[in-house]
């Protein structure tokens, strides 16, 4: 198949080391690199006995009403922060509304979920412990059980001296957001071209990054993340069918009650996606490639072809990043008092 027009000039615009200063100065006033280190919460910083309890609490499935599940089997660390099937499974086998979004960067996102409804991370770590469809518990099982375990009300006294009671709800999302601050990508491909090394995307790749750009996609999936911070309908253009973007779903009007939010969602976090799929918030599309064509299509009514798509594709294979290495936490042993699995 013969290469498309724009593909050509792109590839001929792309072949000397000056038009990759010229792609990287216009990626960086749209994009920017992950930093090496996140340390501070809203400005506050982050204690190491706060992020060392949360990464115990992170595997814990005791905070969930069956002792099975914990906030690492939706979003496994081994496979991308996410759990790779179209929508998650929680209490009792039941198959939640919506896929599972990587937890990986999810500290840059303006706010959190599909549809924005959690301004940050510890708002957000209240609600699966409590969704009977996730982990079915209640805030009082949570501090019943957390007390019930010695080391535990001691590791919440250190991590939150000042408070008069440590082991609250708020305390345990709070040392689950200090945790996360930690699970970030930095060093893709993408962020070495960014910073300076040309080499670091192939010939492909640059091309990709440069239709991102002239198609528009950028208009809405920029900044650290590549998106996470804006909500945009799903089918601007053209709504997809129905298997992709079902009907019951209407995203950010369930929050706002505003008519014109009907179908409105978070431009997905694009980094580590090639590591993600099933995609969109249906998890209906497992090709990368067709989710691809599909937003072209829905949100800028542009027919890509077959090797813009592909060279799209090869771009997004570029942002992830080095992934985080997080052992596997000894959890304490449960008491007596410990309330039983139900
Ligand atoms: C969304 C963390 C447990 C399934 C999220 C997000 C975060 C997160 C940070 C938002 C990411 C984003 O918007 O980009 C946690 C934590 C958990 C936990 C800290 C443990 C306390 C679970 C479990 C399941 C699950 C057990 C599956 C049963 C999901 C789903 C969403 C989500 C489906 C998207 C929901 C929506 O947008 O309405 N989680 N998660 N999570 N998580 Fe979890
Ligand atoms: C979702 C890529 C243009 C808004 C996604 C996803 C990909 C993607 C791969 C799925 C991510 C996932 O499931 O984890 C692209 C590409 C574009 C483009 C390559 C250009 C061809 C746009 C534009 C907008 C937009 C212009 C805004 C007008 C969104 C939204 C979602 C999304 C709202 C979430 C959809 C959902 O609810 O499932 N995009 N995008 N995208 N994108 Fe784009």
């Amino acid at each position: 198949m013969r290469p498309s027009i724009p593909l050509l000039l792109s590839s001929l615009l792309m072949t000397s080391a000056a038009n990759a200063d010229e792609l990287r100065e216009r990626a960086n006033a749209m994009f920017k690199p992950i930093p090496d280190k996140v340390t501070e919460v809203r400005g506050q910083k982050v204690s190491d006995d706060q992020a060392m309890l949360g990464h115990k609490l992170w595997f814990d499935p005791r905070l969930s009403s069956s002792h099975v599940i914990s906030c690492n089997t939706c979003h496994n660390l081994s496979i991308g922060g996410s759990d790779n099937v179209p929508t998650s499974i929680g209490h009792g086998w039941q198959k939640g509304p919506r896929n599972s979004p990587t937890v990986l960067n999810a500290v840059f996102n303006a706010a959190q979920f599909w549809d924005g409804r959690a301004k940050d991370l510890q708002e957000q770590a209240k609600g699966p412990v409590q969704a009977s469809v996730e982990m079915n518990s209640t805030p009082e099982r949570v501090v019943s059980t957390l007390q019930s375990i010695p080391e535990y009300a001691a590791e919440f006294k250190k991590a939150f001296p000042n408070d008069k009671e440590p082991v609250s709800f708020d305390n345990m999302a709070y040392a689950l957001e200090a945790f996360e601050v930690s699970l970030t990508t930095p060093n893709s491909p993408f962020d070495r071209f960014l910073k300076g090394e040309d080499g670091a995307l192939d010939d492909k790749q640059k091309q990709g990054l440069a239709l991102f750009m002239d198609a528009g996609c950028s208009s809405c999936h920029n900044g650290v993340n590549l998106g996470g911070q804006g909500y945009f309908p799903f089918g601007v253009i053209k709504k997809p069918g129905a298997e992709v973007l079902p009907t019951g779903d209407k995203g950010r009007f369930a929050v706002t009650n505003t008519a014109s939010d009907e179908y409105v969602f978070r431009a997905a976090p694009l980094r580590n996606v090639a590591l993600t799929p099933p995609y969109f918030h249906s998890g209906e599309v497992w090709e990368l490639e067709q989710a691809v064509a599909i937003m072209g299509d829905s949100q800028l009514g542009r027919k890509l072809d077959k090797d813009e798509v592909s060279a799209i594709t090869a771009f997004l294979h570029s942002v992830t990043g080095e992934q985080p290495q997080v052992a596997y936490p000894v959890l304490p042993a449960s008491t007596a008092n410990t309330p039983k699995p139900e």
